[in-house]
């Protein structure tokens, strides 16, 4: 079968034909991948910044954004037959499992060694079969299947969504999302069905294809920020800077979820935090919970805005999506079958 693998010695990106992976144990579900998409992981991966290939193996199957339809099932499978549409999650838990990973909360690994399908030490699915265990899939609804890609990026947002809205002691009323790629527009979107009133600020200029997404959906958009106002601030863009102009927006008692930020962050006075009773906090992955939370909210979200969303391209389209320049529009996703 035709996969896009980054191989770790000659430090490349390429497609490359594979063995199709078989059933092995009971709990086995063999699936069709329909469709992967690109995130700032992968390109960072293709950048052999970090990540690395399974035990055994020099190299590493890319993807862990996927949709795919149940086409083989283990004997000991009871939730799933084929012709069912599913969506992987990535992360596997560590070995033997810590407390967390051993209660399903992989996304809170305490020891460090979970392993992420198609990022760390697992192939992930950029290829036309996958096999996963029946538990590490989440059901897709026949009716979200054009838009079911955007389920794991939205994942990771609700969880840290959560968390915050739990964090914040008076119920939080306004929000700012930092940054316009496909995880700040989906932060806008969660944040507006939970009734709070949102803006996004990113660097794009206000007619550029991103800020019109965001405003297609009713959400204010702003080239820069007024501070000191948001309860709630969605760090989605992946600079330090960022960081610093989110903890700055925050009100009093408003809580800072970073989801990108990567950097030693300048010019961030922690006295304040103290004195406002501010909460900063990382998140990273998702929860079982937060899965099922990315379904429904998916299913509220209007479709015209996450049609805006998505661009497909061909299956080893790779200069349009990971080696590339970015693409004015949020989301890429390649068609492996169909
Ligand atoms: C994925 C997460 C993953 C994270 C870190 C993100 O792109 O959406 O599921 O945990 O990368 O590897
Ligand atoms: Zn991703």
């Amino acid at each position: 079968m035709k996969a896009v693998v980054l191989d770790f010695e000659s430090r490349r990106l390429e497609r490359r034909d594979l063995p199709e992976p078989r059933l092995e144990r009971a709990t086995d579900v063999l699936i069709r991948i329909r469709e992967v998409g690109v995130c700032g992981t992968d390109r960072e991966l293709a950048s052999f910044s970090f990540g690395y290939p399974p035990a055994g193996d020099s190299f590493l199957v890319l993807g862990h954004e996927a949709v795919g339809q149940v086409v083989g099932t283990g004997p000991a499978v009871t939730s799933l037959s084929p012709g069912d549409w599913v969506l992987p999650s990535v992360r596997r838990a560590c070995d033997p499992p810590c407390a967390n990973c051993a209660r399903g909360r992989r996304d809170l690994c305490l020891s460090g060694g979970y392993r992420e399908r198609g990022i760390y030490g697992l192939h992930g699915y950029f290829s036309e079969y996958a096999v996963d265990s029946e538990q590490d899939l989440v059901r897709v609804p026949a009716d979200l299947l054009e838009c079911a890609v955007l389920i794991e990026p939205l994942s990771v947002v609700e969880k840290a969504i959560a968390t915050a809205v739990r964090m914040h002691e008076s119920g939080p009323r306004r929000a700012l999302v930092i940054g316009a790629g496909a995880v700040g527009i989906l932060a806008a979107l969660a944040l507006q069905a939970r009734g709070l009133d949102v803006a996004v600020q990113s660097l794009e200029d206000p007619d550029h294809p991103r800020a019109r997404i965001v405003r297609a959906a009713g959400i204010r958009y702003q080239a820069s920020g007024g501070g000191g106002e948001a309860d709630i601030v969605i760090e989605a863009a992946g600079a330090a800077e960022a960081a610093v102009t989110g903890v700055r927006s925050l009100a009093r008692s408003g809580v800072c979820a970073l989801l990108g930020a990567k950097g030693a962050p300048a010019g961030m006075e922690l006295l304040d935090l103290i004195v406002k009773s501010q909460t900063v906090f990382g998140s990273v992955n998702a929860s079982p919970e937060s899965f099922r939370d990315a379904v429904i909210d998916l299913g509220r979200f209007d479709r015209r805005v996450l049609g805006m969303m998505i661009r497909r391209a061909g299956f080893g389209d790779l200069e349009h999506s990971i080696l590339g320049p970015l693409s004015d529009t949020p989301k890429t996703v390649h068609v492996v079958g169909e």
